[in-house]
């Protein structure tokens, strides 16, 4: 997820750009540029840091001219430095691109570039993107980007500006967001309405497959074909705070509407249809075969992403697989062997906690696998392989779509390993591939029951403890679902395995007591119901999360939250939807500040 911006008209373009990428601030903040075209020459200004350094940089020494391109970075091809950042040249310097999305095929089209006598100044995917076009260029920029995303497989919003075709902007769409804005004389350009609301509420959404075109005469929109477009604007009503929130009224509801495509981009490129798992610079064939032991540590949200993992991993590898909070083992003198791979989990990559355990199981011998969303973090760094999540920058203190892409990215490991060991038939490894595929229009549907889960919410809201239950992989996602109630909504709660109640915790179970059972696991799936029934003897109101074709959970449950059915041990994430939603809805019942909740950080960077 980046930020993209663009600018035809009268104004000075740099200061339009500049307040647009600060709105477009939450898309990512890596790194920032600007690219500003005057009488056919471009001046590109860019910077690794907030956009505040770019600000600096422009601060008196703006380039002058009124029809710019600008960026704001979440990084995922390349680390956050000044040669990453965005605008990106062809090597003429004439052809100047923005990009929002992956080229999946990037390394091979840059292959053929170098081949080709091509120079790169940046590890980036998007520089490709310039280069080609640079090659395809015969007088028409349109054809020349028309030809060079032909080429592209993946996501993008790329918008190009070039020397040979001044007062013009071309901007293609595929699966990442643009919209144009239209404005009094002058046009915008964007990844999302919020960088040009202050201007005009007049709005085109460019959808996939499309091609505009900006310059002083107006704005043409058209099929990658080139078949004209006849499309009205739409008159946007939100203010501005609304609108950086994607008109959602807190940042978490937006995450978690977010996570359909966070998942799809979690996947890109890296999941083929035969199972066939392919992870950025993972290269670890003959380690896999041989490994003995597997070690999983974080915190919080990410510590319980490693407790599904541990079910998923055990399951599919026969590998032990041990799970620990990185602030315990830490502190211990943990078994962790050379050969051993410690995978740590942090959306941060900055939890402090997490560092030091990473650093000592690297000090104990270990490779050390990072799953992180944050593309030069302390922790992608320092490990000897990083996968990241690509959800893009998640604002809200209570994790949601950094969980989900995380059991996403265990799940690739997990077919990854599974195929490079020999203990997975290929028969299942296409069979699970293609579940995980399904996972993100899944997600979807899942969230298309959030009308139901407010209600239950609602009933829930005012309760003092709620326990929640669930065995195996589903109590894992309890866990989750307890975590999220309580940090939000401020109301205790308990994860437990089903089969514990009775160890102790039925004792509180009485009269109006809500209790949550996820029971997607079918070869456990009698002993869970009986727990429902143990608590409902006892007055407890049961809240099950069930496949939406499960009938028979209708008797022993008050409320049933659906999902879709997928493979058992995939349900985690679409389980994990209702409960991030009875979370958020509970503590808007209760008028809490939801998306900065009392006594929490968003990245706990102290011991
Ligand atoms: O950035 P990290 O993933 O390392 O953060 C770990 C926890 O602090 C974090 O998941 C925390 O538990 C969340 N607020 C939970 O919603």
């Amino acid at each position: 997820m980046c930020g993209i911006m663009g600018y035809v008209g009268p104004r000075p373009a740099a200061p339009v750009l500049l307040e647009g990428l600060r709105r477009l601030e939450y898309r990512g903040y890596d790194s920032a540029g600007i690219a500003v075209e005057r009488d056919g020459s471009i001046e590109v200004v860019k910077a690794a840091g907030k956009l505040d350094r770019l600000a600096e940089l422009l601060d008196g020494a703006a380039p002058a001219g009124s029809v710019g391109i600008g960026h704001t970075r979440w990084a995922t091809h390349g680390r956050p430095t000044d040669a990453n950042a965005h605008p990106h040249c062809d090597p003429t310097g004439d052809f100047v691109v923005v990009h929002n999305g992956i080229i999946e095929n990037f390394y091979d089209l840059r292959e053929e570039l170098v081949a080709n006598g091509h120079e790169f100044a940046s590890e980036t995917d998007t520089e490709v993107l310039a280069h080609l076009i640079g090659e395809e260029y015969d007088g028409d920029l349109a054809a020349a980007v028309r030809t060079a995303v032909d080429r592209a497989q993946g996501a993008y919003a790329l918008v190009v500006m070039s020397t040979r075709d001044p007062d013009k902007i071309v901007a293609v769409r595929m699966i990442s967001p643009l919209v144009v804005g239209l404005g009094d004389g002058e046009t915008f350009l964007a990844s999302d309405i919020p960088a040009i609301i202050e201007h005009t509420r007049e709005v085109l959404i460019v959808e996939d497959g499309e091609m505009v075109t900006i310059t002083r005469d107006g704005v043409t929109l058209e099929t990658m074909a080139g078949e004209a477009v006849d499309r009205d604007p739409l008159v946007v009503e939100w203010d501005v705070a609304q609108a950086e929130r994607g008109g959602f009224q807190h940042f978490m509801l937006k995450e978690i509407h977010e996570q359909p495509t966070a998942l799809a981009e979690t996947l890109r490129g890296r999941l083929q249809v035969d199972g066939k798992v392919s992870l950025d610079a993972i290269d670890l064939p003959g380690f896999a075969a041989g490994l003995q032991r597997i070690w999983i540590t974080a915190c919080g949200t990410a510590y319980h992403a490693g407790v599904a993992g541990k079910e998923v991993l055990e399951t599919l590898l026969r590998v032990p697989v041990d799970v620990v909070y990185a602030h315990e083992l830490r502190y211990r003198d943990p078994l962790i062997q050379p050969g051993d791979l410690v995978i740590a989990i942090s959306q941060s990559g900055e939890t402090v906690d997490t560092l030091v355990a990473a650093r000592l199981a690297q000090d104990k011998g270990a490779r050390l696998l990072a799953i992180t969303n944050v593309v030069g973090s302390t922790l992608s760094r320092e490990a000897d392989d990083v996968l990241y999540t690509r959800a893009g920058p998640e604002i809200a203190v209570a994790s949601t779509k950094a969980y989900l892409t995380q059991l996403c990215a265990l799940y690739l490991l997990a077919l990854r390993f599974g195929s490079e060991r020999g203990v997975l038939s290929s028969g299942r490894v296409a069979a699970l591939a293609e579940r995980l595929l399904d996972l993100p229009r899944q997600a979807e549907q899942a969230l298309g029951n959030a009308e139901h889960v407010a209600e239950v919410a609602r009933r829930i809201s005012n309760a003092q403890d709620v326990y929640f239950i669930g065995r195996g992989l589903d109590h894992a996602v309890a866990m989750e679902g307890s975590l999220k109630l309580k940090e939000i909504s401020y109301i205790h709660s308990e994860a437990m395995p089903a089969g514990e109640l009775k160890h102790g915790t039925l004792a509180l179970i009485g009269e109006g007591v809500p209790v949550v059972a996820i029971v997607t696991q079918q070869h456990v799936y009698d002993k869970s119901v009986s727990a429902i029934q143990e608590v409902r003897a006892r007055g407890a109101v049961t809240v099950a999360v069930a496949y939406d074709d499960d009938e028979e959970i209708e008797r022993y449950a008050d409320e049933v939250l659906r999902i879709p059915r997928t493979a058992d041990l995939l349900s985690a994430p679409l389980a994990a939807i209702p409960l991030q939603l009875l979370a958020y809805y509970a503590a808007l019942e209760g008028g809490h500040d939801i998306d900065q909740p009392r006594n929490l950080a968003k990245s706990v960077t102290v011991e």
